[in-house]
C-alpha cells in the first residue's frame, strides 16, 4: 500500500526575539508569571519585511534541502495559517510563486493551531489517493500582526514562526512497522467559538480584528479534548503510549503539555518542548518543534512518532507517523 513518508523538515523563525521582560513595560505583567503559568521566557515577533508567505518560503526551502529534493520535485504545496498574508489568493500559492513553482496546485488549511494537523492527514489523503506524489506541509503564522498588544491575558502568550515538510509517497505492507503516516484523527466543535477567536473578519467587520480568549475556559477542555483523539488514534493503529518514541505536541502551554502526558502516560523524557523558546505560533507550533528534534538528533529514521494540536473552534487532532 501507499504510505505518505517524512523526506526533510525545515524552519524558519523572524529575525527579533522578545524576552518577557520586554512586556514588562507595556502590561502589567513579569517575567516571572508568565515563565509559571505558561513555560514560555521568548517568542519571535515579525518585522514588517517578514511575513506569513516569507517565513512559509524559508521553512519550505529548508525542508527542501534536507530531503534533497527540488521545488519542481513537488506536486501540492498545503498550507496551514490563520494568519494569511491577504484575505485572498491564498498565501499557499505566493509560497509556491516565491518557490519558482509554475506546475502543480497550492491551497491554504484554516484550523487555527490545530492546522498543522489538519494539512498532514489531507496531505496524506492526496497522497494514498495518488493526487500527488510529493507534498510540502507548511505552518506558517504572524499572530503578532492579530495581538492587542495592551492585553496582557493574551499577548504574552503568541509568537511567529514557521514549519515545514516534505511528504513523499512510498511503499508500506499495511502494519505499524512501515515508515509513513500510521493513522490520523480530526475533530471540531464549534460551540466553542466564543472561548477562542478573533473578533473580525472580511464578512463581518471588514477588518482583520484581534485574537480573544478565555484562556482558562481554553485549559479545562484542553486536556481532555487532545488525550480522547491520541487514544482515537492508538486504537486505529493498534498501540499504546509505550510503543511511543515521541511526542511532540502543539506548543501553547508547558502545563497543557505535562498534563497530557501525564494523563496518557507519556515519559518526560520523549515530549519536544519548545514552547519556552518559541511560545504558541499556532499553525506552525508543531512543525517547528518537529524540524529541532530533527536537526539535533533526537528523532531518527523508523522512531514513532506523535503529532498533536488543539486550537479555536474548537478544533483538535492527532497524527501518528513512522519516520
Ligand atoms: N501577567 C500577569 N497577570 C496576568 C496576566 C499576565 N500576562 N494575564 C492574566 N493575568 C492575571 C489575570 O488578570 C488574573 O487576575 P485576577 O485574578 O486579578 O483576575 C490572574 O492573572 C489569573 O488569571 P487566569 O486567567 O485565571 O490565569 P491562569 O492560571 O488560567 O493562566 C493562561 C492564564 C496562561 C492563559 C492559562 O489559562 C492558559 O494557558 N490557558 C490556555 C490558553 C491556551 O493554551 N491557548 C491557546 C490554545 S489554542 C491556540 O493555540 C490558539
Amino acid at each position: 500500500m501507499i504510505r505518505s513518508v517524512v523526506r526533510g523538515t525545515g524552519s524558519a523563525l523572524p529575525r527579533r526575539i522578545m524576552k518577557n521582560a520586554d512586556f514588562e513595560g507595556m502590561v502589567e505583567t513579569s517575567d516571572e508569571w508568565i515563565a509559571q503559568r505558561t513555560g514560555i521566557r521568548q517568542r519571535y515577533i515579525a518585522a514588517d519585511d517578514e511575513t506569513t508567505a516569507s517565513l512559509g518560503e524559508a521553512a519550505a526551502r529548508a525542508a527542501l534541502k534536507n530531503a534533497g529534493l527540488t521545488p519542481d520535485d513537488i506536486d501540492l504545496i498545503v498550507l496551514a495559517t490563520s494568519t494569511p498574508n491577504n484575505t485572498f489568493p491564498a498565501t499557499a500559492v505566493e509560497i509556491q510563486q516565491r518557490l519558482g513553482m509554475r506546475h502543480g496546485f497550492a491551497f491554504d488549511m484554516q484550523a487555527v493551531c490545530s492546522g498543522f494537523v489538519y494539512a498532514m492527514t489531507t496531505a496524506d489523503l492526496y497522497i494514498r489517493g495518488g493526487a500527488a506524489r510529493r507534498v510540502l506541509v507548511i505552518g506558517s503564522e504572524t499572530f503578532s500582526r492579530l495581538l492587542d498588544w495592551t492585553d496582557r491575558s493574551t499577548c504574552v502568550l503568541f509568537g511567529d514562526g514557521a514549519g515545514a515538510l516534505v511528504l513523499e509517497a512510498g511503499e508500506g505492507q499495511g502494519t505499524i512497522a512501515d515508515r509513513g503516516v500510521l493513522a490520523s484523527s480530526l475533530r471540531s466543535d464549534g460551540s466553542h467559538r466564543e472561548k477562542l477567536y478573533v473578533d473580525g473578519g472580511p464578512s463581518t467587520t471588514g477588518t482583520v480584528g484581534h485574537l480573544r480568549m478565555e484562556g482558562r475556559e481554553v485549559f479545562k477542555h484542553a486536556v481532555g479534548m487532545i488525550t480522547d483523539v491520541i487514544e482515537a488514534t492508538f486504537t486505529q493503529a493498534g498501540i499504546t503510549a509505550d510503543d511511543l518514541d515521541w511526542f511532540v505536541p502543539h506548543q501553547a502551554n508547558k502545563r497543557i503539555i505535562d498534563a497530557s502526558a501525564k494523563k496518557l502516560g507519556i515519559a518526560d523524557e520523549k515530549v519536544v518542548v519548545t514552547v519556552d523558546l518559541h511560545g504558541n505560533t499556532s499553525a506552525a507550533s508543531v512543525p517547528l518543534a518537529l524540524s529541532i528534534a530533527v536537526a539535533d538528533g533526537r528523532i531518527k529514521p523508523g522512531d514513532l512518532v506523535l503529532l498533536e494540536a488543539m486550537g479555536g473552534g474548537f478544533t483538535w487532532g492527532a497524527v501518528l507517523i513512522r519516520w
